[in-house]
């Protein structure tokens, strides 16, 4: 069985898709389909543009008509925890989708997807990372190298790019969280309706405050080769 990979982005895709060998590529919905060998691991790999929706029609693809039976998201995301920098790595170890919920009193308060309170509560918030994944994941990536520190935690997803230092504050009281990103949230719920294990790892281009758009700019490129690199080590592992 092959394992899925999902870059939203062409800088975060380019990192991946240069080093694919014997590539067959097709166009499925909006996204482009690329069947390869990676470092010796049979993978597709999609490009699914930013968002949930675009992010949720590529897993479904993936897990359902590809049969892959791990699914990854690489590439890039705003750093949260005022311990990390631009360049670190976030690799998640929980999802929230912190879009989803009740709007009241102007502010949104952020609940499970598929739910809502009193119509069909639930206690969940989020979705865990498969612990056996995981485990392997932190084994494999001790002491490997890579520009920045790799930290794991909860990474927020929503469908808005923050460059915004105040909602930023706000989103880190209300959730805690090390990164905030647009896709990862939409690839762990369509995972978990499949039944698949699924990872997201992301290197921070930015710190989602007020200079956001302008360092993702500066630190794209580089901050999707890191997330890249992580990826290609844990193939062995997926
Ligand atoms: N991806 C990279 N930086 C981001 C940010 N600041 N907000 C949402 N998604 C991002």
């Amino acid at each position: 069985m092959t394992i899925g990979l999902i870059c939203a982005i062409p800088q975060e895709l380019e990192a991946l898709r240069s080093d694919l060998v014997e590539a067959h590529s097709e166009a499925r919905a909006h996204a482009r389909f690329v069947t390869g060998v990676l470092d010796g691991y049979d993978v597709v790999l999609a490009g699914s543009g930013m968002g949930k929706v675009n992010a949720a029609i590529v897993t479904t693809l993936l897990a359902d008509r590809f049969g892959c039976r791990t699914i990854v998201f690489s590439g890039v995301a705003g750093g949260l925890d005022p311990e990390l920098s631009i360049g670190d790595v976030v690799v998640a170890d929980r999802i929230i989708q912190h879009d989803a919920g009740v709007l009241e009193n102007e502010k949104i308060r952020t609940y499970q997807p598929g739910h809502a309170p009193i119509i069909n509560e639930t206690d969940r918030l989020g979705y865990p990372v498969d612990p056996g994944l995981l485990t392997r994941v932190r084994e494999r990536l001790d002491g490997f190298e890579v520009p920045g520190h790799v930290v794991y935690g909860t990474v927020l997803t929503g469908d808005q790019y923050l460059n915004c230092d105040s909602t930023r504050a706000w989103l880190l009281a209300e959730l805690g969280g090390q990164a905030i990103e647009m896709e990862g949230g939409a690839v762990a719920q369509v995972c978990e309706a499949f039944n698949i294990p699924w990872l997201v790892v992301r290197a921070l281009s930015d710190l989602a405050g007020g200079n956001a758009l302008f360092d993702f700019t500066a630190f794209v490129e580089q901050a999707s080769a890191t997330s890249a690199t992580i990826l290609r080590r844990l193939l062995p592992v997926l």
